[in-house]
């Protein structure tokens, strides 16, 4: 899975002393939105001043909004990616309006999604989980000798420490998760399960990594370099960085294993 990098436009006019690559994604994303509302709005006044007869249906006005912040988006350099989502945004906002729910839902679904995506903007890395292939693998990594202390940073549900726990239990397993709800799941499956295993709430960022033989991370491209400055740093000679999917820009890993799961992941291992 690729997820969005940078942006690469800059519009100097707009904005003298930032460019679109500085910008997150999602605050992209909702300037092509804004300024395709614009057009659209431009549109109308032009029509009513030509008093043309124009009367569509909103559908097919969302469906131009979102064809003109498709297209704003392209030029300002979103991955591809954000091409449908740019489309669709407005005439789904519109069918689901149409379907007539109860407020209570949008609540509902607003406060889900913020309390597990609510930090994306920051970060930019997403909760999606490591395949059960991902997991079998990174156990056949480990270090043979037992006593080894293992962390995942951004550890999601806990999935992942849970069955290496069960599957190599003479190690120590850590994990540090930002986002609250399935920080509260992994701490809820660690408190209550049989398995033994520690999770804690907070920013890997600011976590002392020289206590760990093994830093496991699934993450996206953008912190990637960022990351391993931090690995070089604080990590001890002959310790291990792997990272599910995501290379470190410039460096050659000790090991690629290429694994046969359903989002085709491959893992990449550095020896400090
Ligand atoms: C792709 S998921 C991986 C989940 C889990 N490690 C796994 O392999 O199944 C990445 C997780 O990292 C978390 N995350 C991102 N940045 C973080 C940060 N700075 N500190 C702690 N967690 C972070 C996200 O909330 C997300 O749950």
């Amino acid at each position: 899975m690729q997820l969005p990098n940078h942006n690469k436009l800059a519009i100097p006019r707009v904005f003298p002393s930032i460019s679109i690559s500085m910008m997150p994604p999602a605050l992209t994303a909702l300037i092509s939105q804004v300024v395709a509302l614009m057009g659209l709005g431009l549109v109308a006044v032009l029509v009513s001043q030509f008093e043309m007869e124009l009367s569509l249906e909103p559908l097919l006005w969302g469906l131009m909004e979102g064809i003109f912040a498709a297209l704003v988006g392209h030029y300002l350099g979103m991955d591809r990616w954000w091409l449908p989502i740019n489309l669709i945004f407005v005439p789904a906002i519109l069918l689901v309006l149409a379907m007539d729910l109860s407020p209570l839902w949008f609540l509902g679904a607003f406060l889900l999604l913020l309390l597990v995506y609510g930090k994306v903007y920051r970060t930019q890395v997403p909760l999606y989980l490591s395949s059960g292939e991902a997991i079998e693998a990174v156990a056949s990594l480990l270090p043979k000798d037992s006593g080894f202390s293992f962390v995942d940073l951004g550890s999601g549900c806990g999935g992942l420490l849970q069955q290496l726990n069960k599957v190599r239990p003479d190690g120590t397993y850590h994990g540090i998760e930002a986002a609250p709800l399935p920080f509260i799941l992994s701490k809820c499956r660690s408190l209550f399960g049989v398995s033994d295993w520690r999770v804690s709430w907070g920013d890997f960022w600011q976590m002392d990594l020289s206590q760990h033989d093994v830093v496991y991370a699934y993450l996206s491209p953008v912190p990637m370099a960022l990351l391993w400055r931090k690995v070089r740093k604080e990590m001890r000679p002959g310790s291990i960085l792997i990272s599910n999917s995501f290379v470190v820009p410039g460096i050659e890993p000790e090991i690629t294993l290429k694994l046969g799961d359903f989002g085709g992941s491959t893992l990449y291992l550095w020896r400090i």
